[in-house]
């Protein structure tokens, strides 16, 4: 347990963050349609390697979370993706969930599924150098819903989990991500986000999961996309922080939140806005483990074109020296201008 407990801390440490690279094949694939870019297997590759390889990445990034398909994938040279992120000073994770489905009796809701066979695949991943893990479970808000069913079968499967990621010696990172879809209140999203979490500490708790050796990545409390009122920066941060006050054992090791879909400057807004006003005062350290708000900047300047790659990498480089400085609490607007 020491191991996972020193991992879990790694990832957390300092100013550097999680990078998120984990989009399944769909995801992906939406993502370049969206742009043009081939929807193809050897695409998918050159992107990871564009940026798995981007310089100085490893100065503001701790982990980067891997895709079944991308762990297994190498540079164009051969080198394998792990041995490249392992280089430059990153600890390689992993996605294991196999996606979030429509749950049954359940209209409108989703439940993440991939626990069968789960404990040979952590195995396999560990043996490829994988040190951490990652299982994200969605609970979307709106009339009626999140329902207690929807809640508490997420909240035991991402415990399910977590017990079988710290039997195999990988660190959980834990995310139940209430959606930011709807006209949803900030004042909504905090009840929502306080009652899945209190859910998953519960399942976390009962199935013998050891707070120590996890991480949490959790959404931020913010007003649903299309909510009329849109609180401020200030405000959504505080709103997050007393949030997760009520509802995260001091015990985790730290808390890396996801973007979901949130513009990539407001992310690192708000990340910068908690660490300026709580940080002293909170018991575990906030960090990001960003997807799109790392990623989307670089991926629109590549398109698919290999003359792209280098402005792209100074793109992807410059939003993970947003988010470090969001960490420090030194994230200024200025920031996107150099
Ligand atoms: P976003 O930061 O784009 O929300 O992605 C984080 C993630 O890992 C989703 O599972």
């Amino acid at each position: 347990m020491e191991k996972i407990i020193d991992t879990a801390r790694a990832l957390v440490a300092g100013d550097k963050g999680l990078l998120a690279m984990d989009e399944s094949n769909p995801t992906c694939n939406k993502r370049f349609a969206r742009l043009g870019i081939p929807q193809t297997v050897e695409s998918r590759r050159a992107y990871r390697e564009l940026i798995v390889t981007t310089p100085g990445l490893g100065e503001c990034i701790s982990g980067a979370i891997l895709y079944d398909e991308t762990i297994r994938q190498q540079k164009k040279d051969g080198t394998p993706f792990v041995k490249v992120i392992i280089d430059a000073g990153i600890i390689p994770g992993i996605k294991v969930d196999t996606g979030a489905k429509e749950m049954a009796s359940h209209p409108g809701e989703k439940i993440t599924e991939g626990l069968d066979g789960l404990r040979y695949r952590l195995a396999e991943y560990s043996h490829m150098g994988a040190r951490f893990a990652k299982w994200r479970a969605v609970l979307a808000v709106g009339e009626g819903i999140p329902s207690r069913g929807c809640i508490e079968a997420n909240a035991q499967a991402l415990a399910r989990y977590a017990a079988l990621c710290q039997e195999a010696g990988l660190v959980p990172v834990i995310e139940p991500e209430v959606l930011m879809d709807g006209e949803h209140t900030l004042k909504r999203c905090r009840e929502v986000t306080e009652e899945v979490l209190r859910m998953v500490f519960d399942h976390l708790y009962t199935q013998g999961v050891m707070f120590e050796g996890m991480l949490l990545k959790p959404n931020m409390v913010l007003p649903g996309l299309a909510c009329p009122s849109q609180e401020t920066v200030e405000e959504a941060a505080d709103a997050t922080m007393k949030c997760l006050l009520q509802a995260v054992p001091a015990a985790v090791p730290g808390i890396a939140f996801l973007s979901g879909g949130q513009p990539a400057e407001l992310a690192s807004a708000r990340l910068n806005a908690m660490n300026v006003r709580f940080k002293s005062r909170l018991p575990w350290p906030l960090a990001f483990s960003f997807a799109r708000a790392i990623q989307q900047p670089a991926l629109e300047i590549w398109q698919g074109e290999e003359a792209y790659v280098s402005a792209a990498q100074q793109a992807l480089l410059q939003r993970a020296r947003c988010n470090r400085a969001a960490r420090r609490g030194e994230y200024t607007a200025a920031m996107e201008r150099t």
